[in-house]
């Protein structure tokens, strides 16, 4: 089996087939600790791990916290707002800072794509990319594998749609590097002005009839329109982009019967997925939360090298 050798998780486009297993054999084996009465191992005892969050989240910071929570790390949520950042602070000096203070990890979303390649370049801890501008998100994408694993049994030669906003969309380019490399055939779905131009040459296929789509994959992951990076008027309205690439029940009516339906959230109800395709039996998205706790204590577990647990 492939040994873990690297300090920081940037992104997914640098992980082999091999690395991205082995993250999911160590989530697999840490899914139970968080259904246990004592919800906690002590892998991490000892180390102190920070979230540093430029960007709203509620998922992705509050499943890191936990994860460290549950490796029996001792854990920081620095409030951006609230930090010298706002008085003109770089983001380098304000993580040189933070670090100054002995912690071993700094898991890092920020608006700027490339903004944890600065952070790896300039300090001695690990350094966790929690989502950069519309480069990756690579702990999303790994729990959006396990899921599918989890539920589909196998990942090689899985069809799966990516449909919406691939254009502003980390999750959409994490999980294309992730699936491809797993040997998952991607498609991808939304409308023109919101599909990068060339994306072939990642190895996905484009498609811009939903129906279609659903009719041929066996997961379907919803993304959500970005309308913080969209600067330009990318669609005629939110009605018009529901009416062709929002998932309702009818059009699932078209999907083969084992499709499941995933959603990274926030889910804009009513324009990516209907309210009862998300409340709906074929939905894993709250499935996909909490397998995120266990792909990022596997995550934190690997990067910190606490082998041998
Ligand atoms: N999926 C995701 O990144 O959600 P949050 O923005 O709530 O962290």
């Amino acid at each position: 089996m492939t040994s873990w050798k690297r300090k920081h998780l940037l992104g997914l486009d640098e992980l082999s087939k091999e690395e991205i297993e082995l993250i999911l054999e160590t989530a697999s084996s840490f899914k139970e600790v968080s259904f246990r009465d004592i919800k906690k191992v002590p892998a991490l005892r000892g180390k102190t791990v920070v979230t540093l969050f430029f960007e709203p989240s509620t998922r992705t910071r509050i499943s890191f916290e936990l994860a460290a929570k549950r490796l029996s790390a001792d854990t920081l949520n620095i409030a951006v707002q609230a930090s010298s950042t706002t008085k003109g602070e770089t983001l380098l000096d304000t993580a040189k800072n933070i670090e100054a203070m002995n912690v071993d990890a700094m898991v890092v979303r920020h608006s700027l794509s490339g903004a944890p390649f600065i952070l790896a370049q300039g300090l001695q801890c690990s350094v966790i990319n929690a989502g950069d501008g519309c480069r990756e998100h690579p702990t999303q994408a790994l729990l959006d594998m396990f899921t599918l694993k989890e539920k589909l049994g196998h990942i090689e030669g899985l069809k799966v749609a990516l449909v919406g906003d691939i254009l502003h969309s980390r999750v959409a380019r994490s999980n294309i590097w992730g699936l491809t490399k797993l040997g998952a055939k991607v498609t991808v779905c939304g409308p023109a002005t919101l599909m990068p131009r060339g994306i072939e040459s990642m190895g996905v296929k484009i498609n811009y009839d939903l129906k279609e789509v659903l009719r041929n994959s066996d997961a379907v992951i919803a993304l959500r329109l970005q309308k913080e990076r969209q600067q330009d008027k990318f669609l005629p309205s939110l009605r018009e982009y529901s009416r062709l690439f929002g998932i309702n029940q009818a059009k699932l009516q078209e999907a083969t019967s084992h499709l499941i339906v995933m959603h990274p959230g926030p889910t804009n109800r009513g324009v990516e997925l209907s309210a009862e395709v998300a409340d709906g039996k074929q939905s894993v998205i709250l499935d996909q939360v909490t397998n995120g706790v266990a792909v990022r204590m596997a995550v934190l577990y690997l990067v910190l090298g606490a082998k041998g647990e």
